[in-house]
């Protein structure tokens, strides 16, 4: 008896995307096998511009969830793919929306900032939205004398507010991954590469932050890497950026930061990494699972993300 062969996932999926007119959306924390299989790959900002502005029948998210929602709230005409569920996000979940209604009662009369990582329902509640690209523009486009909330994210708040210098209530939240970074084992790190550059998203920590010679996005990160003359990063964000950084420039040295806890080694999101080839050749296939979104909570999420995607085009981001 001849034993089944698996299937080719990678041709499989290339010829299911052409037979159904799907596209599949990665980020950059994806691994590099999938961000190479992907039709585009962002970070959330781009990622929400191009789920807006595609003509695929079906979007395959390579991704977490609250980006797959945000795609199914831009693109509601379409179906919507994300291959694990179970992709959630630490930091859109330590905002509940009971729990957030609750913390704009006690903070009246402010315009509500939400960081794309939310749910669905904590975006449905915000008057804007957005993403660590454009964060700083989105708060200084809002009148002077307008008081801010900003969730969830407590490090990009801190950071927003010193660099806008705003009337701003920040939300307790934080990032898993990026709250984890070591000071000390950048330091090490920088000690024994002195010529390297630290590049550093801003949801890490604000002693993470006060050493870094650049913060910004994860396309920020990967653009300041493109044009920078230096040639060696210690990268403190989730290394599956290091992929594209490597295939820009493959000269370069691209060290990924470590975190607290040495025991593990890495910083990478554990939720991200749950999509997998053969998940996306599934979910692909059988067409689930499928990412719905109730009725009113998208309509009323759209307003802030729609107001968010007006303002960065108008400000070319
Ligand atoms: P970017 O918007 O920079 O891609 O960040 C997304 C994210 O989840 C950071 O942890
Ligand atoms: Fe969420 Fe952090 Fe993972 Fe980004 S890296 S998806 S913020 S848990």
């Amino acid at each position: 008896m001849t034993r089944r062969q698996p299937p080719d996932y990678i041709s499989e999926i290339k010829r299911m995307k052409a037979k159904k007119n799907a596209i599949i959306l990665a980020h950059y924390y994806q691994t590099g096998d999938i961000q190479d299989i992907a039709d585009f790959v962002g970070d959330s900002l781009a990622l929400s511009q191009k789920a807006s502005s595609n003509s695929a029948d079906i979007i395959l998210f390579a991704g977490v969830k609250f980006m797959a929602e945000t795609a199914k709230i831009l693109a509601p005409g379409k179906k919507v793919l994300l291959p694990d569920m179970n992709a959630g996000c630490s930091l859109a979940d330590s905002c509940k929306a009971e729990d957030f209604v609750e913390f704009i009662k006690n903070n009246p009369g402010r315009t509500i900032v939400t960081y794309v990582n939310t749910t669905a329902e904590i975006k449905a509640l915000s008057d804007i939205v957005c993403t660590s690209s454009n964060a700083v523009q989105i708060i200084n486009s809002l009148p002077k004398e307008e008081r801010i909330i900003f969730a969830p994210d407590r490090n990009l708040g801190n950071y927003v507010i010193n660099k806008t210098g705003r009337d701003i209530v920040v939300w307790n939240g934080t990032c898993h991954v990026h709250e984890e970074f070591s000071l000390e084992g950048i330091l090490k790190l920088k000690n024994e590469n002195p010529e390297a550059k630290i590049i550093v998203h801003p949801e890490c920590e604000l002693p993470v932050r006060m050493i870094a010679d650049f913060i910004g996005s994860t396309s920020s990160l990967l653009n300041f890497t493109k044009k920078d003359n230096g040639k060696c990063y210690i990268v403190a964000t989730e290394p599956g950026i290091i992929h594209q950084m490597k295939k820009e420039n493959p000269d370069k040295k691209y060290i990924p930061a470590p975190p607290k806890d040495s025991t593990c080694g890495c910083s990478e999101c554990n939720f991200m990494k749950l999509i997998t080839m053969e998940k996306i050749y599934k979910c692909l296939k059988d067409e689930t699972p499928e990412i719905f979104v109730e009725k009113n909570i998208l309509t009323d999420a759209q307003k802030p993300i729609k107001r968010m995607m007006e303002i960065s085009k108008k400000l070319g981001l």
